[in-house]
């Protein structure tokens, strides 16, 4: 029964929390093609609450999609899952989703290890205590968090210390990775982390993954008339601003261009330059011309085809796929 919610702080030197400063300074000063700012500056508090704002709103199709697809098949998913195993959420977020198929696994009485993990402390103190209050008091189910980033974690599990705390050595361990996350990332980068998932025959990941194609849906949802995802967005070049310690973007200077690109079956937006910009960054000047787009975030909508092709690419098996019918969004189970 969990009576407390415990949090590791599990970020390591170097890593990207520690070094999203210095990680923003070098994506702007970067010579030559398209200019990027970290994703990560996304999800400060103020960001995850904004972005529980777009979940909640009718437009946002994707969240729904999942929440039925998790729902309906929660049993069988959770019949996949062996008793005893660790399981390890990346990007844990408000974890109402993953709520479900911890009730089935519960139902199931099957003693599961839960760790949520993510990169804002106050919410995935807030998560945790809710899944705690949802999960009542479950004998079979322990919760707790993991105060860090993707690459902190699998540095973590890599330590000694990780693999006690976890106690892995000898149990199964299941990422989770819900809310179409994975695809936020590179291809590449998407492929390499998967492969690092997957190092042992102990470890699979659960990964959900929006299929979506419907250019109108998808264009609704990730720039809703009331500005949601405007605000989501925005808040990246406010916490640049905290990071700097300047005020380096000035929010009068800046467009939104939020857009569906069919040829790469991605969603991408990009802050944009009203007029030609000096930014002083650490000392230095950027020069941005009128027009010129920073990228903020993609969100990629890959169909099972693309899960075959990353399962492919990193060298792991592709076991099982649950699909919801409406929009294509699959829950895919990886293995090795
Ligand atoms: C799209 S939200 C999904 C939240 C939740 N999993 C869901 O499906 O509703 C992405 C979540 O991943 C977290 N996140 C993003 N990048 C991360 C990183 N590099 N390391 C750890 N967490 C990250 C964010 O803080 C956020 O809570």
């Amino acid at each position: 029964m969990l009576t407390e919610v415990k949090i590791h702080d599990i970020r390591r030197p170097g890593c990207d929390l520690a070094d999203l400063r210095a990680k923003l300074i070098e994506d702007l000063r970067r010579p030559g093609s398209e200019k990027q700012i970290p994703s990560l500056l996304l999800w400060d508090e103020k960001g995850q609450e904004l972005f529980a704002d777009i979940t909640t709103a009718p437009e946002y199709y994707a969240y729904r999609a999942e929440l039925s697809l998790l729902s309906q098949r929660a049993e069988g998913i959770a019949e996949s899952v062996k008793p005893g195993t660790v399981i390890l959420e990346l990007g844990a977020g408000n974890c109402k989703k993953t709520g479900v198929l911890l009730q089935a696994l519960h139902r199931q009485r099957k003693p599961i290890s839960y760790f949520a993990l993510d990169v804002a402390s106050d919410s995935l103190i807030q998560s945790l205590a809710q899944m705690s209050r949802f999960l009542g008091k479950s004998k079979y189910i322990s919760c707790q968090g993991l105060l860090g980033s993707y690459e902190d974690c699998l540095t973590f599990l890599n330590e000694e210390e990780g693999q006690k705390l976890l106690c892995i050595r000898n149990r199964h361990l299941l990422f989770l990775w819900l809310g179409n996350s994975i695809t936020n990332m590179p291809w590449e980068d998407s492929v390499d982390i998967v492969r690092r998932m997957l190092w042992s025959s102990n470890s699979a990941l659960l990964v959900s993954v929006d299929g979506n194609q419907n250019p109108q849906s998808i264009q609704m949802a990730y720039d809703m008339p009331d500005g949601k995802n405007r605000r989501f967005l925005r808040n990246g070049l406010t916490h640049a601003n905290l990071l700097l310690d300047e005020g380096v973007f000035n929010a009068g200077d800046w467009d939104l261009e939020a857009k569906w690109y069919a040829e790469d079956k991605e969603h991408r937006a990009y802050h944009v330059a009203k007029r030609e910009i000096s930014l002083t960054v650490d000392g230095n000047i950027v020069q941005i011309a009128k027009g010129e787009k920073i990228h903020a975030i993609t969100s990629a909508k890959w169909t099972t085809e693309e899960v075959e092709r990353l399962c492919e690419a990193a060298g792991v098996e592709l076991e099982h796929s649950w699909i919801e019918p409406v929009y294509n969004f699959g829950c895919y189970l990886l293995g090795n």
